[in-house]
């Protein structure tokens, strides 16, 4: 006999549109809106897909976050492993503290998920709050977004403060946003259809899309302003990840120093932040976000290429000729095609 399922959590904050201020309804029903892949909806303002709920949040977000020059903010777009990467910056920038084995044993990202240390301005500060006091957050303030690069607040562009954004091979990508958004149906409805999420994806339409123009205007800013907006890629980060943790402590002025290089600081960060460790770790396997979305939710498989498993020969052509057609002229290549 099968054991029962436990019950699903709700997924409250997703359908709460009604706690909107009545500007931010009266501007979403003046934008054009499409069903996303699990029935909600997104609404096209700016150029990219917002998820509706999510609106105030963004506003807010846009209308009050002042960045600071010392700010750090890791930028993506859903499921290009942001849990990784804050998990990375947040022990890169406070390894200084946790250099003992003393203090490495209390390390905050061994009870804690790396979402609840690094926390998301839209979708999380801002959502909750429409101007947060941020006065609390030590220098340098480390925060992850979603935002486009032509969406962030104008405090962001003057301030010049950090962007790490990263990205990751679009085929992978999907089908971990396919995994996530099944994750998000309500219960019994079963998985979302495949062919249904590609049309979708690939006419542009998912959280924070077109996945392209997201990807394409950090790409942009990076080549334009190399010290300010640094850019990666999960495989990059996969294949080689002492090298580009290196470049990431370069680029945040935290260089590693001889010492550190020698006695294994590095390796230490990289081992405390590996698939394997986080989500084996308790609170990864039975907490959760403020979302009612469960921690383990956010490791799933962690590898480059798994697409494979799951997109005949005919859907991967579909995404390759898309993201050709779109990133053909920027020199942007995505590796493990
Ligand atoms: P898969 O669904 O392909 O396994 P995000 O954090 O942006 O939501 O992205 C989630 C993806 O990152 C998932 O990909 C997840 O397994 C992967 N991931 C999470 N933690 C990771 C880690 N420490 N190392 C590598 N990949 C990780």
């Amino acid at each position: 006999m099968q054991a029962s399922q436990p019950p699903r959590p709700s997924h409250a904050i997703y359908w709460r549109d009604d706690d909107m201020p009545q500007a931010c309804k009266d501007l979403v029903s003046s934008l054009p809106s499409e069903e996303d892949w699990i029935a909600t909806s997104l609404c096209l303002y700016q150029g990219f897909w917002f998820p509706t709920w999510l609106f105030k949040g963004v506003l807010a977000c846009q209308n009050h976050f002042q960045a600071q020059p010392s700010d750090i903010l890791l930028v993506t777009k859903l499921k290009s492993g942001t849990t990784w990467l804050k998990a990375i910056l947040f022990a890169l920038l406070n390894r200084a503290k946790y250099s003992d084995s003393d203090s490495q044993r209390r390390h905050p990202l061994l009870t804690q998920n790396p979402h609840d240390l690094v926390p998301f301005l839209e979708l999380k500060l801002y959502l909750e709050q429409e101007n947060p006091n941020l006065t609390a957050f030590e220098s340098p303030r480390l925060f992850a977004t979603h935002l486009p690069y032509s969406s962030l607040p104008g405090s962001v562009r003057d301030s010049r403060c950090k962007l790490v954004y990263l990205c990751r091979n679009p085929k992978d990508m999907f089908i971990s946003l396919w995994h996530f958004v099944n994750k998000l149906r309500p219960e019994g409805k079963g998985q979302t259809p495949l062919p249904k999420c590609l049309d979708k994806f690939c006419q542009g339409l998912s959280p924070y899309g077109p996945y392209w123009d997201h990807v394409l205007g950090f790409h942009k800013a990076s080549l334009e302003m190399p010290e300010q907006v640094f850019f990666l890629m999960y495989e990059e980060m996969k294949e080689d990840p002492r090298v580009h943790v290196s470049r990431l402590a370069d680029f945040l002025g935290c260089p590693f120093s001889d010492e550190e290089l020698r006695d294994g600081t590095v390796d230490g960060i990289l081992r405390m932040c590996s698939f394997d460790n986080l989500s084996s770790l308790e609170v990864n396997k039975s907490g959760k976000l403020w979302t009612g979305q469960e921690n383990k939710w956010f490791f799933r498989r962690g590898e480059v290429g798994d697409w494979v498993n799951y997109l005949s020969a005919e859907m991967a052509d579909r995404i390759d000729q898309v993201m050709d057609e779109k990133l053909h002229d920027s020199g942007l290549k995505f590796q493990y095609k």
